[in-house]
């Protein structure tokens, strides 16, 4: 016969107080309370009543100390707190699965909570499930359902989760600021004029962080993830629209890759508060979109343009409120393009920065013989001799080389080949200056993105056409408007709808308990 579940507790319990009173005492199925998950021996009716006979004489020779009952009901309480454990429902990889295809919330909640994970198969099937119904919404003309947002999360939480366990090579640095108390640089700083870096690498500097207005971490450091995304999530086939995506125009762009691009960007801001110990709503967006780098084409303007290499800089210099930084690469070094390492650029160590600078002298004084052997050769009214033989005889340099000695000179460079898929994310201070070398051939795409972490003043959050959201509703009706419309807009409208994404972003992208 089968025990009902209350005498079945009631079994163990006493099973565990006989256990504790009488140690010596051996049951035909007694087990310590850590293999209690094979209880199914204990379905024996017989032994039950042994238990209990047992415990009841020795109860009733009276030999119990008050101390001696309060640990024995200690100790039932704790086993059968146990056993509450092992009786909460148990789920299957395949209920999770199909609650992740069905956008069933409830049901992946319960799954969570008893403690299984997330699989990467999992949030696919979630992404792709969340797709279909933004799609379906928008054909039929309908507002998206709490439950796409909803499910949004849980994918942004196991992306988190995920990342954890892949590869990651951190190096620490240590904080940089403009020193503004010397030089003709701090002393115009100081009298806000605006004053043009020039030369960057030679802008003095002290240790510590800037950040300007927010609330950074006070260590800095670089992290290269070579995993950051999958293949399938960088795969250009499947999300053609995040090689040139920004979000001042999604009116052509597809849900499916406006929203790859957003949890791209989510995973990257997590990331971001996780390195450096911030909480994960101080961490906002400021800029996001994709760059397309072409071999022997220049950039015109800012972000977004084309061009084929990046100039030495500070990303905090740029812009004040860069406070993290990010470049999350789609192409590979090797298979899509040549050349195009992003490089941190930094200070030589002082003796490394002799050697380099007695380097540089002998080149100079290489150049100053050229020029006097020449200058000997006019004067005996020679022949001009061929320049390109003198350059190569010299001792095999040529212009360019001795252009990138001087690029060099005092100075240790780390480069990066990027790869697909990968990301660098570092902190935006003089402490990371970079460049992107030349691409020599080919296309590099890449997403850059920078976070700040000044504080939105609550006033903007009531300005807005709809304020902060309050519901699971509202923050699906956010994502629809600020992100899935498909709406032609006046350039003025998107700017608007942009600043407003980038304002709500974390209320967006975390559920209503973390807002
Ligand atoms: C880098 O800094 C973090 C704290 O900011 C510290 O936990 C870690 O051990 C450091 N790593 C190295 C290699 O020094």
């Amino acid at each position: 016969m089968q025990l009902n579940k209350s005498s079945f507790l009631l079994l163990v319990a006493v099973q565990a107080v006989a256990a504790f009173l009488a140690p010596s005492l051996t049951f035909p199925s007694t087990k310590t309370s850590s293999s209690f998950n094979t209880l199914s021996m204990a379905q024996d009716e017989n032994v039950a009543s042994e238990v209990t006979n047992l415990l009841e004489k020795r109860l009733a020779s009276g030999k119990l100390s008050g101390t001696e009952t309060s640990t024995a009901l200690k100790a039932t309480e704790s086993l059968l707190n146990q056993l509450d454990e092992l009786q909460s429902p148990t789920y299957t990889p395949e209920q999770l699965q199909q609650a992740c295809q069905d956008l069933d919330i409830d049901t992946v909640d319960s799954i969570l909570a008893s403690g299984m994970a997330m699989t990467e198969e999992n949030c696919d099937t979630a992404f792709w499930a969340v797709v279909n119904s933004i799609d379906e919404a928008e054909k039929q003309d309908l507002p998206l359902a709490a439950n796409v947002a909803q499910m949004l999360h849980r994918i942004f939480d196991a992306d988190q989760q995920l990342l954890l366990t892949r590869e990651k090579q951190t190096t620490n640095v240590t904080c940089m600021q403009p020193d503004d108390s010397t030089g003709d640089a701090g002393a115009a700083r100081k009298m806000n004029y605006v004053f043009d870096d020039g030369d960057h690498k030679n802008l003095p500097l002290m240790p510590g962080r800037r950040c300007e207005g927010g609330n950074c971490c006070d260590a800095c450091s670089r992290n290269i993830f070579p995993t950051f995304a999958s293949k399938q999530e960088t795969d250009l086939e499947m999300f053609p629209e995040i090689m040139s995506l920004t979000f001042n125009d999604l009116a052509e762009v597809s849900a499916k890759s406006i929203v790859q691009f957003v949890r791209l960007v989510e995973r990257v801001r997590r990331t971001i508060a996780h390195e450096y110990g911030l909480p994960l709503k101080t961490i906002l967006p400021l800029q996001a979109y994709s760059r397309k780098y072409v071999a022997g084409t220049t950039q015109k303007g800012g972000g977004g343009g084309e061009g084929d290499f990046v100039t030495l800089h500070t990303d905090e210099a740029t812009h004040a409120g860069y406070h993290y930084s990010c470049v999350l690469y789609l192409s590979t070094q090797g298979e899509d393009f040549e050349g195009g390492n992003f490089v941190f650029n930094d200070p030589a160590p002082e003796d490394e920065k002799q050697v380099q600078a007695m380097e540089v002298k002998e080149q100079e004084e290489e150049s100053d013989e050229l020029e006097k052997r020449l200058l000997e050769a006019l004067q005996r009214g020679e022949e001009l001799p061929d320049m390109e033989g003198i350059i190569e005889g010299s001792d095999g340099q040529s212009d360019s080389n001795f252009e990138e000695e001087v690029r060099r000179a005092g100075r240790t460079l780390t480069p990066f080949h990027p790869s697909r898929g990968a990301a660098v994310i570092f902190s935006s201070g003089w402490e990371n200056m970079h460049e992107v070398e030349k691409i020599t051939s080919g296309v590099r795409y890449a997403v850059p993105c920078f976070f700040t972490t000044c504080a939105v003043p609550e006033a903007a959050y009531q300005q807005m056409n709809a304020g902060l959201p309050k519901s699971d509703e509202d923050i699906a009706d956010d994502w629809l408007h600020l992100l899935l419309a498909h709406r032609k807009e006046e350039p003025m409208e998107s700017v608007g709808r942009v600043k407003e994404l980038l304002m709500k972003w974390h209320y967006m992208c975390t559920p209503l308990s973390e807002h």
